[in-house]
């Protein structure tokens, strides 16, 4: 079985697909700054599959580290989940967002190229599809008009780097895998979300609020044009999204290849707050508040070419990710 390089592998997707990958047999390295993460999750990973990928500490814009690592081993394929990835955050700190997550892509394709790897997979985002007449989004849209942070922006303008080193070499083959908003985690809940700082995804901070850290959830506007007022999103379930990563894998082709990994269905803050009271039998303290900036209201995944082509499809659901959340948040801080 080839070995894989994982960028971000001690991020929350990261992890999830390693657990993933060693279920099908792939030897795993990772390389992450913990930035914003920490290298225990990777002890989470061998108690749940008996193998701990090892970790290179290195951070992916220092060439000559990440250079080091390529001439040691051989890589069959790279997972490239290493970026900062915080929407708010990006928007008032565009170049730190540009610089690592462009910068640190091109250092990769470098290495890559110079060490002859050929296969990439990369975590591209929903956000590419900026602002769009329809809320169900699919593949053959237009990108990269009217988004509306500079996150979204680095993940646009990594897709093009991509399609184009695809087009100038034919032994290249990338897959660009467009997420949904991942929850959840691992059933046994030894591993999940567990960011560095204070967060600011929906999901992580529904935790902070069940564990009495935060006092209460802000939703975040309340006017949408949505049946309830508040936005609107597709979100999968991370363990789907991992298994995603290993479809891709088994799929891969020369050329770009671009797939939305999500459910195809639509929920809302208030409907996420809902099952999150159903699963814990509690309820959760929110408070109404104004819109986030960049915010859109509604957006969910036409994922049906992902199921044509790499045979993938969710399997689990919202009331999965909650109760999965629950028994991770039973035995960690969050
Ligand atoms: P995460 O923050 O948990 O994982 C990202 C990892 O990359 C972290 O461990 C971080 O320490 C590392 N990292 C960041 N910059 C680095 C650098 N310069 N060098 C080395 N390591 C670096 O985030 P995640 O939720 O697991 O997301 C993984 C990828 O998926 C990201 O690229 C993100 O943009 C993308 N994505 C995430 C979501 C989401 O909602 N979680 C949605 C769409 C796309
Ligand atoms: N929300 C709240 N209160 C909060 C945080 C979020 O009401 O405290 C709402 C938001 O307004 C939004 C929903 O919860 O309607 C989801 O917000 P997230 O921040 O969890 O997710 P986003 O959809 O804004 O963005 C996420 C990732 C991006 C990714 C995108 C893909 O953060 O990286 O999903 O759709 F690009």
């Amino acid at each position: 079985m080839e070995r894989v390089l994982v960028t971000g592998g001690t991020g929350f997707i990261g992890s999830h697909t390693i657990v993933e990958l060693h279920n099908k047999g792939y030897e795993v390295d990772v390389v992450d700054n913990l930035c914003n993460s920490k290298a225990e999750i990777l002890d989470g990973v061998e108690k749940i599959t008996g193998k701990k990928p090892e970790l290179f500490k290195v951070d992916i814009r220092d060439k000559e580290a990440l250079e080091k690592i390529f001439s040691e081993r051989r890589y069959g394929l790279v997972i490239h989940f290493a970026g900062l990835k915080a929407v708010p955050e990006s928007i008032e700190k565009p170049l730190e967002y540009y610089e690592n997550n462009i910068s640190g892509t091109i250092n990769l394709l470098e290495c890559m190229k110079e060490h002859g790897v050929h296969k990439i997979i990369f975590s591209s985002s929903a956000t590419v599809y900026g602002t769009q007449e329809k809320s169900k989004l699919d593949e053959t849209m237009v990108t990269g008009q009217g988004i509306t942070n500079p996150y979204g922006e680095t993940k646009y303008m990594i897709e093009e780097i991509l399609k184009d080193v695809a087009d100038s070499d034919p032994e290249f083959s990338c897959t660009i895998l467009r997420y949904f908003n991942p929850i959840g985690n691992h059933e046994s809940g030894i591993i999940g979300e567990d960011p560095n700082g204070i967060p600011l995804n929906l999901m992580p901070i529904i935790m902070k609020v069940a564990k009495g850290k935060i006092p209460q959830l802000q939703i975040c506007g309340t006017d949408y044009p949505t049946p309830d007022g508040t936005g609107i999103r597709d979100y999968i379930h991370v363990v789907d999204l991992a298994k995603g990563h290993i479809a891709a894998a088994e799929h891969m082709k020369p050329g770009a290849s671009i797939y939305n990994l999500g459910t195809g269905r639509g929920t809302s803050v208030r409907e996420m707050v809902t099952a999150f009271e159903k699963a814990s039998g509690k309820a959760l303290p929110c408070v109404e508040a104004p819109r986030r900036p960049g915010d859109i209201a509604e957006v969910y995944a036409d994922p049906s070419k992902a199921e044509r082509e790499l045979n993938w499809k969710t399997e689990l659901t919202i009331d999965d990710a909650m109760r999965d959340t629950l028994k991770f948040l039973s035995s960690h801080e969050a």
